[in-house]
């Protein structure tokens, strides 16, 4: 069977990480986290890299990770984006192409009742974070429908939930083979 690559897209503070994590568990997948794999490289926070370099610099950095992260084959991996991802053309055609894309869409209220105390995320350091986030929400989300393969609203369900409700998604797409046949 064909390596299952699932992305996940959406604002900072969606969830992707920890949805990400668990529906690799789910998958028997590999989770990678694409701002991890950048620290590294960096060899700095990204928020540390943000204030020294720019935005612009971390960008090009990005787009490189995940070039190569969508085009090795490493087995069936969930992959989380950063939330900044689906700006640049290149990602977002990436993206599509090579993976399925999933969108944990948000409104910026949940997100910033989730956020209001972060202080890693360089866009959010700033005086009005909601507005931040609203005005980031405007700009990228229909940037995530046009690169999201399926979405999934994360305002009420719990973690376990969102993991269902994508797990039946890839299975009705044949992404993933049915519960019932898994393992047969
Ligand atoms: C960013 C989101 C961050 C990280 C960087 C830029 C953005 O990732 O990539 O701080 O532009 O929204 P998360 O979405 O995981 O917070």
């Amino acid at each position: 069977m064909r390596s299952v690559v699932v992305a996940l897209v959406g604002l900072p503070g969606g969830g992707k990480s920890t949805v990400g994590r668990q529906l690799a568990k789910r998958l028997g997948a590999r989770f990678i986290d694409s701002d991890v794999v950048l620290e590294e490289r960096l060899g700095m926070p990204i928020r540390s890299y943000f204030e020294q370099h720019g935005e612009d610099a971390f960008r090009d950095h990005e787009e490189a990770v995940i070039d190569e992260l969508t085009s090795l084959d490493l087995g069936p991996v969930v992959l989380a984006t950063g939330g900044g991802a689906v700006l640049r053309p290149a990602n977002r055609q990436r993206l599509k192409q090579r993976t399925t894309v999933v969108y944990l869409r948000s409104s910026p209220e949940e997100l910033f009742r989730r956020l209001r105390h972060d202080t890693q995320r360089p866009l959010l350091q700033v005086a009005d974070p909601l507005a931040k986030l609203r005005e980031l929400h405007q700009v990228r989300h229909p940037l995530y429908e046009q690169t999201a393969h399926y979405s999934v609203d994360t305002g009420r369900p719990s973690v376990a939930t969102l993991v269902n409700m994508i797990m039946m998604q890839l299975e009705v797409a044949g992404v993933v083979p049915p519960v019932s046949d898994a393992g047969s």
